[in-house]
């Protein structure tokens, strides 16, 4: 198996560092990762680890951090992102529900998937778990591409059987569907299936029951969906099943919530609900950039986490709603939502969620996330003069001061601070122009 080594400085996490604080992070300043195949073999002080013959790629004037993951995001939403002036449900009926429908066609499923996995990685972003579209065509075509990247990628086929015209399954095709997607992807290589049912607005009682039925036939995928995203969505929702108690009780009513089921948004809950979803470990996705964008309102981290059992929770771009594939910028707006509700959100816990805090909410926390030996060597090279602005910027830090580079970094940065990727031990993207 070939070996060889990357150089720079290495940032990562080995705990929670809301609840343990700067131990929780490892930095070392000359620091080495040696991967043998796909693997960490080890990371620590070059000093120690470097030997003759070793390739190593030098990273100076950078942090190598592990590959950035993204929690909640749609591939067929590429080209919707920034459409001007609607809410969620218009939003959805005007601009994206039209861009879905092309996904029948193959050919743009294949062009789709090619350059959402390359904006991916130009990004730094190494996993994600994606919403594909209705189509079973479209999960094929994304996880072939991520196959040829070897990239850790989740997706699903979208279950909407009262979608709009040209986006229905029924509940049966949706659970076949899904079935039979589960049994060609769930587990080749680094791909995984996410039960994928887009929310109680375009999925009937069947459609729930058989997500549900899923859930429970294969325990070890994930389920992802949408809930609590805006006032009028929570109301239609009211009005199809008006024997459940809250939005979140639909979901639970048909088994839907639990350690490997992921809620985007969680905006907009009850207290009750607040607690099913703790109770049942199930994760709330925050996705900072698309509750601004489509004016959905703040994300409430207070309420979901300073409880004795706190909700579990990840941090997501949410494109196309999201308007930045770049989980920095995503951090950075995240920062700006806790800011409007008089809350800070240290650097280090921005950090932390992008990394080993997405892993841990996706149950991946041994594989990704981490630089630690034996996980996958998926890495984020961030620049630290990816622009004369950022560069000014930082050159008024002290380099030991590495939360203060941490938390400039995710407020400025964007793809141009990604200086390279390397996913399961490759350089897959290393950005042009970059010293
Ligand atoms: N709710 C149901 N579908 C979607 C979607 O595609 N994006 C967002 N932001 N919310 C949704
Ligand atoms: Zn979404």
């Amino acid at each position: 198996m070939t070996r060889r080594a990357v150089r720079g400085r290495l940032v990562w996490f080995r705990d929670d560092p809301a609840l343990a604080g700067e131990a929780a992070l490892v930095d070392i300043p000359d620091g080495m990762v040696v991967i043998e195949g796909e693997r960490i073999e080890a990371a620590g002080p070059a000093a120690d680890l470097l030997e003759p013959g070793l390739e190593v790629t030098d990273y100076p004037n950078a942090l190598i951090l592990p590959g950035l993951i993204d929690a909640h995001i749609h591939y067929p939403q590429t080209r919707v992102i920034g459409s001007y002036g609607a809410q969620l449900l218009d939003w959805l009926q005007n601009y994206t529900f039209p861009a879905e429908r092309r996904f029948a066609d193959p050919d743009h499923c294949a062009a789709a998937a090619r350059f959402f996995l390359d904006e991916l990685l130009r990004h730094g972003t190494t996993t994600a778990l994606a919403y594909a579209s209705v189509h079973p065509g479209s999960v094929d075509a994304l996880c072939t591409e991520a196959m040829g990247r070897n990239m850790r990628l989740i997706t699903g086929k979208v279950m909407m059987d009262e979608g709009p015209e040209g986006l229905r399954d029924t509940a049966q095709s949706g659970y076949d569907d899904s079935k039979a997607l589960i049994a060609r992807w769930h587990g080749q290589g680094r791909i995984g299936y996410a039960i994928t049912p887009r929310f109680a607005v375009t999925s009937s009682a069947a459609q729930l029951e058989a997500a549900g039925a899923l859930l429970r036939e294969h325990p070890d995928c994930w389920l992802q969906t949408h809930l609590a995203e805006n006032h009028a969505e929570i109301a239609e929702v009211g009005r199809r099943f008006p024997e459940s108690s809250s939005y979140t009780d639909v979901y639970d009513r048909f088994g839907l919530l639990g350690p490997r089921s992921i809620f985007g948004h969680c905006i907009h809950l009850a207290e009750a609900e607040v607690a099913r979803l703790a109770a049942t470990g199930s994760i709330a996705c925050f996705c900072p950039t698309s509750n601004l964008f489509i004016g959905s309102g703040l994300f409430d981290l207070a309420r979901l986490a300073d409880r004795p059992d706190p909700v579990r929770i990840a941090l997501a771009t949410d494109v196309g709603g999201g308007t930045s594939y770049s989980m920095l910028q995503t951090a950075a707006e995240a920062y700006k939502v806790l800011q409007l509700q008089h809350r800070n959100w240290p650097a280090l816990d921005a950090f932390h969620a992008m990394t080993r805090g997405n892993a841990l909410a996706l149950g991946l926390d041994h594989e990704i996330g981490t630089l630690e030996p034996g996980s996958v060597a998926d890495l984020a090279v961030l620049d630290l003069a990816p622009t004369p602005a950022v560069a000014h910027r930082l050159e008024a830090i002290d380099r030991r001061d590495l939360p203060a580079l941490l938390f400039a970094l995710m407020i400025m940065g964007d793809d141009r601070a990604v200086r390279a990727t390397w996913v399961a031990g490759q350089p897959l993207h290393e950005r042009a122009g970059a010293a």
